[in-house]
């Protein structure tokens, strides 16, 4: 198939790019670098020895998305293309909503015109808000603390009334847990600009020097060591469950709207990451405890059960893995794609 990837020069569409191009894909990605880098793409290219047609464009400006359709002949979307800043959306919740909903409002309304209603839907384990059982299943209560968040609910609920409005629409919505990691090849990961927002990209600034000290946020949560427990699933994994929800939705000759949890089902704690990166990079990583950050909750984790039974798809990497792979594109990119 011809898949557009929007948001495909990022963290985790760059990935994807890899594994779409290993199933035999043709890949076009639009994306305006409002997060990353077009090198991230030419090292797609060099990993999977693919060429990938790159479009600029920035999804809140309509016309521009409509011409991705008249120029090429696409099959399916999977849509990454948002801002995921929690703490930034709280001060900026407009240009959330704007970039995030009028950006997926623009898509799906060029994908209709052009008889294109096939997508995979990047949401978040943010939808669940507060957990109130866990490990968390698709079925659980849905609700947003955060403008970032709610902008996923949304979306979520503008892609229900479609497929409601119209069952040719072929709409699968993932919910990922914490991505981290890297491909094995050290040549792409994730390159935040300006200080990491999550633990994993921190701690491995921590222990390549870049920063001085990672501030642990609480040590008083009724965990196994006091601090949050987190499902961290390796980038290549959730890479791989896109390619996995595409096969699925394919396969269906009528419409479709599923959603799948992709996670491990198995949740560590912010000292385990901690010990786990000082084995995989042999540095010290300087920590100091300090107050909850506003807005954590204690554990989140998956219930991987209905990805594994639905999709056929589970995790294959657990945290040495992941820890091992962040370290060797952070040690191999000390400043990231700018190195
Ligand atoms: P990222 O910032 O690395 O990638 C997003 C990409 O979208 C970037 O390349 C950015 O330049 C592009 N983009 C943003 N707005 C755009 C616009 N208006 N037009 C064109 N391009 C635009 O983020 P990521 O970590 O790869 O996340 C991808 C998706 O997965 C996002 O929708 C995010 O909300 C979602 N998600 C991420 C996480 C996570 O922890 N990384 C967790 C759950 C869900
Ligand atoms: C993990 C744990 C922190 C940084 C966020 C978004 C969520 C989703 C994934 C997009 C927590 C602790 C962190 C630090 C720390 N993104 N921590 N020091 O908050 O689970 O999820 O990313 O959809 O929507 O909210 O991930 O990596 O920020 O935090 O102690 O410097 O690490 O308190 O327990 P989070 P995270």
């Amino acid at each position: 198939m011809q898949i557009l990837i929007t948001g495909g020069a990022g963290y985790i569409g760059s990935h994807t790019c890899v594994e779409l191009a290993a199933a035999g894909h043709d890949l076009v990605v639009l994306d305006n670098f409002v997060n990353s880098n077009p090198a991230s793409l030419m090292r797609v290219e060099h990993i999977t020895g693919r060429k990938i047609t790159l479009i600029t464009a920035d999804l809140c400006h309509a016309a521009d998305v409509s011409a991705v359709f008249a120029a090429h002949a696409i099959d399916a979307v999977i849509h990454f293309a948002g801002l995921k800043a929690v703490g930034e959306s709280n001060d900026k919740p407009l240009l959330y909503y704007h970039n995030n909903i009028t950006g997926t409002l623009n898509l799906l309304q060029a994908m209709d015109a052009a008889n294109c209603r096939q997508l995979v839907f990047s949401s978040s384990a943010t939808v669940y808000g507060v957990p109130q059982k866990l490990p968390l299943t698709e079925d659980h209560p849905l609700s947003a603390t955060n403008p970032y968040g709610r902008s996923k609910l949304m979306i979520e609920e503008i892609l229900r009334d479609l497929y409601q409005s119209d069952a040719r629409w072929r709409l699968a919505i993932l919910r990922y847990f914490n991505p981290v990691g890297a491909h094995e090849s050290g040549l792409i990961g994730e390159d935040p600009l300006g200080p990491p927002n999550n633990l994993m990209p921190f701690v491995a600034q921590v222990a390549g020097g870049r920063r001085d000290k990672l501030s642990v946020w609480g040590k008083d949560y009724p965990t196994i060591d006091g601090t949050g427990v987190r499902d961290y699933i390796h980038v290549v994994d959730l890479a791989a469950g896109h390619v996995k929800a595409l096969d699925k939705l394919s396969a269906h000759h009528q419409g479709k709207c599923f959603v799948v949890n992709l996670g491990t089902g198995t949740g560590y704690s912010v000292m385990q990451v901690i010990e786990n990166f000082k084995r995989a990079s042999n540095r010290d990583i300087p920590y100091q405890i300090c107050p909850r950050r506003a807005g954590d909750v204690a554990e989140v984790v998956a219930s991987p059960d209905f990805a594994r039974e639905f999709l056929g798809w589970e995790a294959q990497r657990g945290l040495d893995e992941m820890c091992r792979d962040h370290w060797r594109w952070q040690a191999n990119n000390p400043n990231g794609f700018a190195s």
